[in-house]
């Protein structure tokens, strides 16, 4: 079987691609990592990918200030490199209609709560968390899932719960979503590349 090639889209800190990296770099995931693309100059998984002799890409706001530019231009980049699947690991924006056509099946997003709960427009990183913690909820987690046309509706792949605790803030509890995060990716890319979802 060809080794699947994917684009890896960050916005932020870049744990989740770590994991992916690791999970790569072990054999646990047959898949390459054939660039890592972020909307935002300064995030430092562009330089965990560097570390990590990934090529990278800035395509945001200074570059492209019009943003359908910037889709053509991302759709560009994944297509010369004939990209088989596109992960979104903590990408803060909203990919244009006609790149979820293009790669219809073939995207795939983590996000950290239990969809359909605290998703959609406005629910992302921090904002999540936040959120569960005003509403007293006693339980959040991650979900990983394909991605459509509209935002975080796309089919469920894998979920996992953490518990709520009682003095948690939003970071303690980040970082307890985190770390079931970066067991779903890389079950969630793993089982991708190996054509069992
Ligand atoms: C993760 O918690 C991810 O689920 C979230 O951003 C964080 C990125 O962390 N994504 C979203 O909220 C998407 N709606 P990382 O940069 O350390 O992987």
């Amino acid at each position: 079987m060809q080794v699947k090639k994917l684009a890896v889209l960050i916005s932020g800190g870049g744990s989740n691609l770590q994991a992916l990296i690791d999970a790569i770099e072990s054999g646990e995931i047959s898949a390459k990592i054939e660039m890592v693309i972020s909307n935002r100059e300064k995030a430092y998984g562009l330089t965990r990918a560097e570390q990590n002799n990934i090529p990278t890409y800035y395509l945001g706001i200074k570059n492209y200030p019009d943003s359908d530019e910037r889709a053509q231009a991302l759709n560009a980049l994944l297509a010369s490199h004939h990209i088989d699947y596109v992960v979104l690991a903590g990408y803060l924006s909203i990919l244009k209609s006609e790149t979820i056509r293009q790669y219809e099946g073939r995207i795939v997003n983590i996000h950290p709560s239990l969809i359909p709960k605290y998703c959609g427009e406005g629910f992302y990183g921090h904002h999540v968390h936040e959120a569960v913690l005003a509403n007293g909820e006693s339980e959040s987690g991650a979900t990983t899932h394909f991605v459509d046309e509209g935002v975080d509706t796309g089919k469920i792949i894998y979920q996992e719960r953490v518990p709520v605790l009682a003095d948690d803030t939003a970071e303690t509890l980040s970082e307890r979503v985190l770390t079931v995060e970066h067991q779903l990716i890389v079950q969630t890319v793993r089982d991708l590349c190996s054509g069992s979802i």
